[in-house]
């Protein structure tokens, strides 16, 4: 099979955690994208989605699923997303596609997180997909020094506008023991705005693609 036929395969398989008059989640990415064309079939028994990019808001307008912004809903039923990578917690690191910070709020307003994604993704360690960081523009030298003194190696991507008007720092070169410190320490640095670690909220299961099929992972299972 090949990477998009896995992605394929487990975004139409979180269909299954779609229930009537659920509020769902909608993360970012190529994943996704599977995802929201197998939750299109369900637009009429959903409450709606909440979108966590522009993108992604754009292809649940172009197939007519109904949209409610997140300040008019008081929380979210299930959250479905990609990631760049996970570890066996669940926890990841995601924002490869610069929608870490609504994809956090999101996650954070959900009561069930379900991340997909194919065997590629699955490490012991966090670390080697470098790690988004979105900081407001005036901050980013600041910023990139002090990701210096936590060992990473900043790259600041100069094509990237978030969609909230912000810059990346893509971090290289760490490996990341601790998840939960390194997300608390970034998150406190001045001028950042999210840290692409989700550790203090990991999923809650993973729905793996793999060549045999789909499996369902739960922490340390
Ligand atoms: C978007 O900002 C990311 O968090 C995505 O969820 C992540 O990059 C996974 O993307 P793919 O499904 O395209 O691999």
């Amino acid at each position: 099979m090949t990477q998009d036929e896995l992605k394929k395969m487990v975004g139409w398989a979180a269909l299954e955690y779609i229930k009537p008059d659920m509020l769902v989640g909608v993360g970012t990415g190529s994943t996704v994208a599977h995802f929201i064309d197998g939750l299109a079939t369900q637009k009429h028994l959903i409450k709606g989605a909440v979108s966590s990019s522009v993108a992604s808001t754009d292809k649940l307008t172009a197939l007519a699923i109904p949209i409610l912004d997140s300040n008019d809903v008081d929380g979210i039923d299930i959250y479905v997303d990609g990631a760049d990578e996970f570890n066996p917690d669940l926890m990841m690191i995601k924002g490869g596609g610069a929608a870490l910070t609504r994809e956090k709020v999101i996650a954070a307003m959900a009561k069930q997180f379900i991340a997909i994604a194919d065997k590629s993704k699955q490490v012991d360690i966090l670390g080697k997909f470098p790690l988004p960081v979105e900081v407001i523009p005036m901050a980013r030298a600041y910023v990139a020094r002090q990701l210096v003194r936590l060992g990473g190696m900043p790259e600041y991507l100069q094509n990237v506008v978030t969609d909230n008007g912000n810059v990346i720092l893509d971090v290289h070169n760490l490996e990341i023991l601790d998840p939960i410190e390194l997300e608390n320490k970034i998150n406190a640095i001045a001028g950042v705005v999210t840290v692409g670690l989700f550790a203090n909220r990991p999923a809650d299961i993973i729905l793996l693609a793999t060549s045999a099929g789909v499996k369902k992972l739960t922490a340390n299972s």
